[in-house]
């Protein structure tokens, strides 16, 4: 159990329902109240599924040439989580009578979560109610819902399930992180009964998606059950007379499905709900637990003397595993399943933030992640094309289906350094795994197509230098840049990483399909070549630091000292020209650069600029903390590492960013990760080998995590002073700890290198 709430807060409640939501990374459901809420509670009642989408017109007034013109929403889907109760007449309710006991949690090691209640009625009545919720892991389509109702004397229990397509999604048109525009997006086609529950089928407005949900219900005691259509859907009705102490049982299954995945969604439903059936509330809740006990065999991150640290680590790894898309038509959303911030879309979040986690612990997990990059090449091609390249892939900077769906270009298709990135993760993904047929199947095109992109975009100057101009990098406050440092690097290695890999391939002579496939000239490799020696990383030798761009150093500093608490984040209270007039940082950007390509740069350098980037950064993004902790760690600041690390991890726990109600911030979640792997164990890939660098938080005994690196599976733990490498699988690992590199082949320990 990690999350655990006694008291009902009606204002706190659209921060729970994200919290406690469920999902397994195809559906989400948010933790509203089964029986719902009076109409003055604050809420929002949602439930997704990954990648289902409608489209949406985008509205310019002034509108030129390549923007946008329709983008994808993820759809909230209709209610099927309402189940309201009448216990001796008397409709129950949080709000009305007497709440005498409450308590509610979510289990990640079970992968459920419980609202119990002991409920004084208006009339005095005392019952016991409790709720059990699981999205199953095992099986994609399953959302399950235990209920039991014990009225201490007994009586008459009346429970109302069904499901309602009369829905819409949250809109809020003061905030640019959700959609501005009400549309109602989910049509209702039919109804059909069954005698234990229904079967509704729907439509999205104008993406031309069908979706079918099956709802049946198990009663006991079997009472009187009764099932009708509604305007939108269906309700089914049960009613049992109870004796003082009696238990009225519900279980109610509810099993999706859509066309973006499946034909016939409605026949779909029916075959898959009938073994859920059978299975039976305890066999699903025992496979669930199975399954995550084999999820927290491989990931759990142990901290040894903080309960809080362990805690919020768990919540951020599962709500990672809740998150993460399984097929290659999805992937994570800035949100996850938990809500409808960022509209379901897929940003860089993912390779850079998210993506290592899978990759160190669930490998084929992370391989899925690339193959959905992989679908959506031919959308990044078209993109390139539609932005005036003439070769090449550029991945749009948020997306469901592939299409660029940033309808604010300067902070959002303005970034290209997302398809460096990706090019990245495929690369982190060959060096962690070895595995060339992926790469010679789909990671080598991504590459390829990628690094086109890059010369493409980019062109030499007068001194030779091979610059990108009219970017934005990873900071927002700061647009439309030349040679911003994060994506000219990103680009150096994106160009310089499709000549290794195509190298390798040709090694084994399997390059020639994927030449073919994107006609694929040899003369090009040397362009990669020429074009990533001459990048021009721009640095300034009076402060001694990488500039963020060419022109970022010379910009009037932000008058942070004038800036009142109440103006974060600055992008709510300031037009966008005036921040971008300014040196002021939403977020980490030449210090992010630094992080992932730091190793060739001088540590002197490394640390000017984080000093110097430090006092001009605001973290409005939750993408940023992370970053500033991992390289405070490597940099021996050990207190500063532990306060980002610190304020990181609790980032949705605490509400930090007042926008929690709208979903979780799943690379926040991945950062938490980061910051312990990358930042405390100083993991990095060298060479061939593993390398690490141990410092630990003054306030932690220890830490320990298992981590694969191409095909072995190490244990790695840090302690007051000593660190120990055990290869738990596989075969030895070469592994390097302060400049010596060790071959790990049984448990290894390091004295004295824990700072
Ligand atoms: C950040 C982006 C991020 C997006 C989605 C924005 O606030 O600035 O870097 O990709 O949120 O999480």
């Amino acid at each position: 159990m990690i999350l655990r709430k006694t008291s009902l807060d009606p204002l706190e409640l659209a921060v729970e329902e994200t919290l406690f939501h469920l999902g397994n990374g195809y559906l989400g459901i948010r933790g509203n109240f089964e029986e719902g809420y009076p109409d003055i509670v604050p809420t929002i009642r949602g439930s997704y599924i990954n990648g289902f989408h409608d489209t949406v017109q985008v509205h310019y007034e002034e509108k030129l040439y390549g923007f946008p013109e329709v983008a994808q929403r993820m759809v909230n889907l209709p209610d099927a989580q309402t189940l309201k109760l009448r216990i001796n007449g008397e409709v129950f309710s949080m709000f009305e009578g007497e709440v005498l006991e409450y308590e509610r949690y979510l289990d990640t090691e079970l992968g459920h979560s419980v609202r119990q209640i002991r409920w004084k009625s208006p009339q005095g009545k005392v019952s016991k109610i409790i709720f059990l919720r699981m999205v199953s892991f095992l099986r994609k389509e399953l959302f399950f819902t235990i209920c039991e109702v014990i009225p201490e004397e007994g009586g008459l229990v009346e429970m109302e399930s069904g499901i309602n397509c009369a829905v819409t999604n949250y809109t809020n048109p003061s905030d640019p992180r959700v959609a501005s525009t009400p549309i109602k997006h989910i049509w209702y086609d039919n109804a059909e009964l069954l005698h234990d529950g229904g079967l509704v089928r729907c439509h999205t407005g104008s993406s031309g998606l069908h979706l079918a949900i099956c709802q049946r219900h198990v009663h006991s005691p079997v009472g009187k059950v009764r099932s009708k259509q509604t305007e939108n859907g269906f309700v089914t009705k049960t009613k049992v007379e109870l004796p003082p102490g009696g238990v009225a049982r519900l279980e109610k299954y509810t099993v999706f499905a859509d066309s973006r995945r499946v034909a016939d969604p409605g026949l779909e439903v029916l075959l898959a709900i009938e073994p859920c059936l059978q299975a039976g509330s305890e066999d699903l809740l025992h496979e669930q637990a199975g399954y995550l006990k084999n999820f927290w065999k491989a990931s759990r991150v142990q901290i040894e003397g903080s309960e809080e640290a362990n805690e919020g680590m768990a919540f951020n790894l599962f709500g990672l595993l809740q998150s993460a898309g399984r097929d290659a038509i999805s992937n994570v959303a800035a949100k996850g399943l938990s809500g409808e911030g960022y509209e379901g879309h897929y940003f860089w979040d993912t390779e850079v933030y998210i993506f290592p986690f899978f990759l160190y612990t669930q490998p084929n997990m992370a391989r899925r992640l690339l193959d959905y990059r992989y679908g959506i090449l031919d959308g990044a091609r078209q993109h390139a094309h539609n932005m005036g390249h003439n070769k090449g892939a550029l991945y749009p900077w948020r997306t469901i289906t592939g299409s660029e769906c940033s309808t604010y270009f300067p902070a959002g298709s303005a970034q290209y350094h997302i398809t460096g990135d990706v090019a990245n993760a495929c690369m982190q993904y060959y060096i962690m795994t070895g595995d060339l047929p992926y790469m010679a199947e789909k990671g080598a095109e991504i590459l390829l197509e990628t690094a086109r992109l890059w010369l493409d975009a980019g062109h030499y100057d007068r001194q030779g230098r091979f610059c990108i101009d009219s970017v934005t990098g990873p900071d927002e406050y700061t647009c439309i840049v030349n040679n911003n440092y994060y994506t000219n690097i990103v680009a150096a290695h994106n160009l310089r990483n499709a000549v290794e890999i195509y190298d390798a391939l040709k090694e084994k002579e399997w390059h020639l399909p994927v030449a073919d496939r994107i006609d694929f000239e040899e003369d090009e490799l040397a362009e990669f070549t020429r074009a990533a020696e001459a990048i021009h990383l721009p640095y300034d030798e009076k402060l001694g630091i990488h500039c963020q761009d060419d022109s970022f150093l010379d910009k009037p500093m932000w008058d942070f000292e004038k800036t009142s608490k109440s103006k974060y984040p600055l992008l709510l209270h300031y037009h966008p020209l005036y921040l971008y007039r300014h040196q002021v940082c939403k977020q980490a950007d030449t210090v992010l650069a630094h992080m992932l390509y730091g190793e060739d740069v001088e540590k002197e350098i490394v640390r000017r600029s984080f000093e110097y980037y430090e006092k001009i950064t605001t973290h409005d993004s939750s993408l940023s903390k992370c970053v500033f902790s991992i390289m405070a760690a490597r940099l021996g600041m050990k207190e500063k590492a532990f306060h980002y690390y610190h304020s990181t991890l609790r980032t949705d726990l605490d509400n930090t960013h007042g926008n929690t109600m709208q979903g979780i911030h799943t690379a926040n979640m991945g950062g938490a990760y980061l910051a312990l792997v990358l930042g405390f164990a100083g993991m990095r890939v060298q060479d061939d080998h593993l390398r690490f660098d141990f410092t630990l938080p003054d306030d932690w005994q220890g830490f320990q995590f298992n981590l694969w690196f191409k095909g072995s599976l190490l244990r790695i733990t840090a302690e007051h002073k000593d660190a120990h490498i055990q290869l738990v699988m596989g075969s030895a690992v070469s592994v390097q700890v302060e400049g010596k590199v060790y071959s790990i082949d049984g448990i290894h320990s390091f004295q004295g290198v824990v700072k």
